[in-house]
């Protein structure tokens, strides 16, 4: 290939960027044992701080879109299901979706003790394995920002097919405008172009998260500034 023809470098271009699209690839990689996957979902690999945290995500919840003992609920990009561990004793079944299998196997042996969860592995993109009309609640937390904007709309869009009429979706990001996610984004500007990791964390806008909701169709669109520095959007699916 001549690196003189623009259209291959262009291709070049496009495939190293590519490895962001991968995300099965890219997520399998992380999850290869336990310490890593807890790492690279949370940040840490203290089990103790996994609970505290996904209490207080599920207080998040509560107060944003509410929760009901009887809720069906569907958490996509679920991890090792820090938040579906805990969250499946306050409703009636939790499934969890994630992209990796690696991610899948660790949930699946923290989730042993809990009859009411199903996880699924996803092909692709997409709830293409979930029926329409299925949910109560759809919620995806700390994965928008490893998620291209076609992707996350794809999961807005998906979710609203899922969801029952009346049900309820919750997806979250953090922001460019708060402190944190100004640090984020100037971490990210160290990298050399060709060596930037396919998962960086890349924030959302107000705007956008908005307009992904109303676009899907759903109405009672809000955009909440929560107290850890992430914005989050919910609404409802039309009865
Ligand atoms: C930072 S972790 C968050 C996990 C979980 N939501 C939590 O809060 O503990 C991101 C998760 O998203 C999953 N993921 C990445 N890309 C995805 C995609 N395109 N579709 C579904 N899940 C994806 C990863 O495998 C990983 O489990």
């Amino acid at each position: 290939m001549s690196t003189e023809d623009p259209k291959a470098r262009w291709q070049e271009t496009t495939s190293t960027l590519g490895e962001r699209s991968a995300y099965k690839k890219v997520w399998d990689r992380q999850s290869q044992d336990a310490e890593v996957a807890v790492l690279a979902v949370a940040g840490h690999t203290d089990e103790a701080t996994l609970d505290v945290t996904a209490a207080s995500f599920i207080e998040t919840l509560e107060q944003t879109v509410g929760l009901d003992p009887n809720d069906v609920i569907l958490e996509i990009g679920c991890g090792v299901a820090r938040v579906g561990k805990p969250l499946s004793r306050r409703c009636l079944h939790w499934f969890g979706a994630d992209i990796s299998s690696g991610m899948l196997g660790h949930a699946a042996r923290r989730l042993s003790d809990r009859p009411n969860t199903t996880l699924v592995e996803l092909a692709t993109v997409g709830l293409q394995e979930f029926p329409r009309d299925a949910f109560d609640l759809v919620y995806c937390t700390i994965v928008f920002m490893h998620l291209f904007e076609w992707d996350r709309y794809r999961y807005v869009e998906e979710a609203f097919r899922v969801l029952r009429p009346g049900g309820r979706l919750y997806v979250d990001n953090f922001p460019l405008d708060s402190a944190h996610g100004w640090n984020v984004f100037t971490e990210g500007t160290r990298y050399p172009l060709d060596r930037r990791p396919a998962h960086i964390s890349m924030a959302s806008t107000r705007e956008e998260l908005g307009i992904y909701l109303r676009k899907a169709g759903f109405t009672d669109v809000r955009v909440h500034d929560l107290p850890n520095e992430l914005i989050a959007a919910t609404g409802r699916k039309p009865e």
